[in-house]
């Protein structure tokens, strides 16, 4: 297993770093740390008093960020969902203190490449999947049990596949005699399921993107994050968000529209729109790769970065 910070390229790093426009004796929170690519660009912008506090589910990642804080006092690292960083946040007394957050949702190269983490269908392994393998059940084993209409509709939803149906089906015929436990096997699997193939793209790259987001809990984790992020920053700090996918950025989207324009009232209630009370101002529009870096990196191809500012 090969397990070094120099594998994953931060997407947006310029980008992302200019946007939370850090203060020198700021408090940040990372809270997908990854290997720490964007942390390290953040932590070059502090001075002694500034601190920066790294989350990830994944062990791998937690043990670099480890080895981080030991060279580093201004950063530390805890195993936990950004779901929940308003634990963490509490502990440390940051409460309504922090000037800026990343969110850079999804998965590392490092989870993708590694075959045992049973993330791609590119390489054989385990079918896992999990970001942190100690919690939740795997891959293998929710597919083993799970019925039918709710493997279809993961699959249809969270995979925006239209063939999910079938899909489902193949999984389930072919589990009533064979356990699907490995990458390549449910790869193959959806791969004879599908009536044709599309160009430049693996039949399984819909599906397995479903599987995973569902095993885990990314959506749900993504909106409980957000909420959490502006609950604990200071007014005038700052969240960054990098997505991978249309259905985590209408989520972002959506939610910062919606916290900008302020309270939910009725289009004819008589109040001016400075009154409406909204908690955030948008910083730019959504701000994507340009052709070097996807030249570089072509997994930035995908990355949509969305910055907003806490006003109240
Ligand atoms: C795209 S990578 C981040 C890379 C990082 N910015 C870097 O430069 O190295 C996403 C990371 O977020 C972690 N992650 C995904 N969802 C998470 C969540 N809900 N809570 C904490 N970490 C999460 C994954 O384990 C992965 O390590």
């Amino acid at each position: 297993m090969t397990d070094s910070h120099s594998e994953h390229l931060p997407v947006l790093l310029n980008e992302t770093i200019a946007a939370l426009d850090v203060k020198a004796d700021g408090f940040y929170v990372d809270g997908t740390f990854g290997r720490g690519g964007h942390a390290r660009q953040i932590l070059a912008q502090l001075s002694e008093q500034g601190k920066l506090l790294g989350l990830d589910k994944d062990p791998q990642a937690i043990a670099e960020g480890l080895r981080l804080s030991k060279q580093d006092p201004r950063f530390s690292i805890e195993q936990c969902s950004f779901a929940q960083l308003a634990t963490p946040i509490n502990e440390r007394l940051w409460q309504g203190k922090v000037d800026g957050i990343l969110l850079d949702i999804g998965v590392s190269s490092p989870q993708l490449d590694q075959a045992e983490r049973g993330f791609s269908f590119q390489k054989d392994g385990p079918l896992d999947m999990r970001m942190n393998p100690d919690v939740g059940i795997s891959a293998a084993e929710w597919l083993a049990t799970a019925k039918v209409e709710d493997i279809t509709f993961v699959i249809k939803t969270l995979g925006e596949e239209k063939f999910g149906k079938r899909i489902a089906n193949a999984i389930v015929e072919t589990r009533e005699h064979t356990a699907i436990t490995s990458t390549t096997q449910l790869a193959t699997l959806v791969d004879k399921a599908m009536p044709f193939r599309e160009k430049n793209k693996h039949p399984a790259t819909r599906t397995f993107q479903a599987i995973r987001i569902y095993i885990n809990n990314e959506l749900d984790d993504l909106k409980a994050g957000l909420e959490q992020s502006l609950d604990v920053l200071a007014v005038n700090g700052r969240l960054a968000v990098i997505t991978f996918h249309s259905l985590e950025d209408r989520i972002v989207k959506r939610y910062f529209r919606d916290e900008a324009r302020g309270d939910d009232l009725p289009s004819n209630f008589p109040i001016r729109a400075d009154e409406l009370n909204p908690r955030i101002k948008l910083i730019s529009k959504a701000i994507k790769a340009g052709d070097d870096e996807l030249a570089a990196n072509p997994r930035a191809r995908s990355a949509v970065l969305r910055v907003v500012e806490k006003i109240a």
